[in-house]
């Protein structure tokens, strides 16, 4: 028999190929997303972008609902920003909000990259710095809010994110599973006890109608969660 190590290789082994065989058969890749991901692994960035599969997901969703306004919380190198940008009409836009320096600047470069410059602002800080300004400063609120920076702060993420949102507006954060690790109460992970905490929230909050779903990929066993607001706020 196989040890467990090993296996549980061969399954990741298997849930990256089939990730690559939907980027091949779907064509979910091209020059400018190919040289975002170059950009990012020269210059060091961890590899957690959002795979091809998922950026093409937001993509998606962003049209279906027709977003004109997006909001991002953790930009990395501007791999699900430009897969999200791209849905915009001329007079689109998309905040992006990023606490490194580092990071912002290999995205901007990225997004400068996409032809994409004008519709997507990058805002470096802590994004709960960062969300009370744009709170204070924006006339319309966000149709479509993607959650994915460190995942300690998703329940304050999320209150926001209802802050800046309309009846209707979408929000999907990141990474809520970990591994499983999500069901762990006893947990010390503080990813983990963040996204318990984003669970407790979002299942407490009227103004929500939530679900989830686990993944499997090419960055292993994850998910994340998405709600739509409803009502009067
Ligand atoms: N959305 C990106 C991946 C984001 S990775 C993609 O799929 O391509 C998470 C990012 O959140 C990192 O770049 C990290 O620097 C940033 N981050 C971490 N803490 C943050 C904070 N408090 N405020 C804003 N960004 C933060
Ligand atoms: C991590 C962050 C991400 O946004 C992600 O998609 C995967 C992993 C992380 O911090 O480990
Ligand atoms: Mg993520």
């Amino acid at each position: 028999m196989q040890d467990q190590k090993t296996q549980d290789q061969a399954t990741q082994n298997k849930w990256t190929a089939v990730d690559r065989y939907f980027s091949e058969q779907l064509a979910l890749s091209d020059e400018a997303l190919d040289a975002a991901l170059a950009a990012n692994k020269a210059a060091e960035l961890p590899p957690i972008d959002v795979t091809p599969n998922q950026g093409k997901l937001l993509h998606l969703f962003a049209r279906m609902i027709g977003a004109r306004r997006i909001l991002e919380i953790g930009t990395l190198g501007g791999y699900s920003t430009i897969w999200m940008a791209r849905v915009l009409p001329k007079d689109g836009r998309l905040i992006t909000l990023e606490y490194s320096a580092k990071h912002a600047e290999i995205a901007r470069l990225n997004i400068a990259r996409a032809g994409l410059s004008a519709m997507v602002e990058i805002r470096i800080g802590a994004a709960l710095e960062t969300l009370p300004k744009i709170h204070a400063e924006i006339k319309e609120p966000f149709d479509l809010i993607f959650v994915d920076a460190d995942k300690a702060n998703n329940a304050e993420y999320l209150r926001w994110a209802i802050k800046l949102s309309r009846p209707g507006t979408l929000i999907i954060v990141d990474n809520v599973v970990r591994d499983g690790a999500v069901i762990d109460a006893a947990s010390t992970d503080k990813d983990v006890q963040g996204a318990r905490r984003l669970f407790e929230a979002m299942g407490a909050e009227p103004r929500l109608s939530a679900t989830a779903l686990q993944t499997v990929g090419s960055k292993g066993y994850d998910g994340f969660a998405m709600a739509i607001v409803e009502g009067d706020r």
